[in-house]
């Protein structure tokens, strides 16, 4: 089977870990049956400067009509408001009905590298990616009981948004669950679960929504292996912060998932490990958590393995298990070892040598 992908690197590190998420296609064993085609296209704050827009059309276009991946680098955005500029990804994971976004947040102990939890974490944060607070539909008007301002912001949950997530996330933890009895204690073992964060204590009818919808959703007889928990979002914080080894799949509406996912990635270590996937109904886009890190960029030191472990994400939801299973392993043997880990993690091996010694364990 042929499978074509979409390339975005974007800005900054971004072109340099792009190229080594499509080395990693190019080095699947042949054994899996998969060949790759690739197509390279631009979004970007660099090429807002040059052309005047973040998003090409033509970039819209070819990944809705000709591919079935894609991987995504990261963009820039400048810090002081542009004219005519709004960041690219949002904009995709809009037209491109991405609804999804799944984070996998794993450590893997090794004596090459400090890891701030001493037992190892392996959970996935389900955020919510098309709604929430995010809709950005928000207004200021004069104060009428005083001088200055007041500003809203519209929080909408909905019955349809909060089902597929909560859908997603049962299957995700149910996939799981499969994937460690495979492994036969090789995996850490845990209770598959999924954790509903919500704040409807005070939020009754928005979060209210969501949690008694994706409670719902999860009670069908296809999650009745998975124990269905809840958890108020501030605590949840508390706790995944005290004790992230505990936890397996979390689902959250867009803002709490936000902000628990870049918390998840501080406690695995360096945002260079973190990868995840936009997943909808069509294709399925991988991208690397962290940013374009400009103050590393074009020194050839940026980790490389956030965008490898996005390939192997992309392809777990574009129904390649196993291949996404030979990236994931070939990974964490790399890091388990700790011959090649970039300055981030405390080591000295650039982008590429990182992504050699990935590519011949493949
Ligand atoms: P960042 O993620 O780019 O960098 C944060 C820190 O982590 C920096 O010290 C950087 O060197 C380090 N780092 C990040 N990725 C690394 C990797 N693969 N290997 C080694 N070290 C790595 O976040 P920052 O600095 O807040 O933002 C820089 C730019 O990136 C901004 O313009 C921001 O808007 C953009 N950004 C874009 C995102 C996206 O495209 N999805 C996400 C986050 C930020
Ligand atoms: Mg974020």
């Amino acid at each position: 089977r042929t499978l074509r992908i979409g390339l975005i690197p974007g800005d900054g590190i971004g072109r340099e870990v792009i190229p080594a998420g499509r080395r990693i296609l190019e080095s699947l064993p042949s054994s899996l049956g998969l060949k790759f085609d690739f197509v390279d296209l631009d979004a970007g704050y660099d090429h807002f400067k040059a052309f005047g827009t973040a998003l090409p059309e033509k970039t819209v276009e070819t990944l809705q009509k000709e591919c079935d991946g894609a991987l995504f680098g990261a963009v820039s955005s400048p810090t002081s408001k542009v004219a005519g500029y709004t960041s690219p990804i949002v904009a995709l994971r809009k037209r491109l009905s991405l609804y999804a976004n799944v984070r996998p947040c794993k450590t893997v102990l090794s004596p090459a590298f400090k890891s701030p939890s001493t037992s190892p974490i392996d959970l996935v944060i389900v955020r919510e990616n098309t709604e929430d607070l995010y809709v950005k539909e928000e207004r200021t008007y004069p104060d009428p009981n005083g001088d200055g301002q007041i500003a809203e912001a519209i929080k909408r949950i909905s019955t349809q948004a909060s089902r597929r997530i909560a859908t997603i996330a049962g299957e995700i933890a149910v996939r799981r669950q499969k994937m460690r009895q495979k492994a036969n204690g090789q995996a850490v073992q845990k209770e598959a679960m999924v954790t509903i964060t919500h704040k409807s204590n005070v939020l009754s009818q928005t979060d209210g929504l969501f949690r008694s919808t994706a409670r719902e959703a999860l009670s069908a007889p296809a999650f009745s292996s998975l124990k269905i928990e809840e958890q108020i979002v501030d605590s949840m914080v508390y706790k995944l912060f005290l004790q992230p080894q505990y936890y397996d799949v979390i689902v959250a509406p867009n803002l709490y998932g936000d902000l628990l996912s870049d918390g998840a990635a501080a406690l695995v270590g360096s945002l260079g490990l973190v990868p995840s996937a936009n997943v909808g109904e069509g294709i399925v886009m991988g991208e690397p958590c962290h940013g374009s890190a400009p103050d590393i960029e074009g020194k050839g030191i940026a980790n490389p393995v956030a965008t490898i472990r996005s390939v192997g994400c992309m392809l777990e939801f574009l129904n390649q298990p196993e291949a996404a299973d030979v990236i994931y392993n070939a990974v964490d043997e790399g890091l388990r070892e700790g011959k090649f880990t970039s300055p981030d993690l405390g080591g000295k091996a650039s982008t590429k040598e990182v992504t050699d010694d990935i590519v011949r364990r493949l």
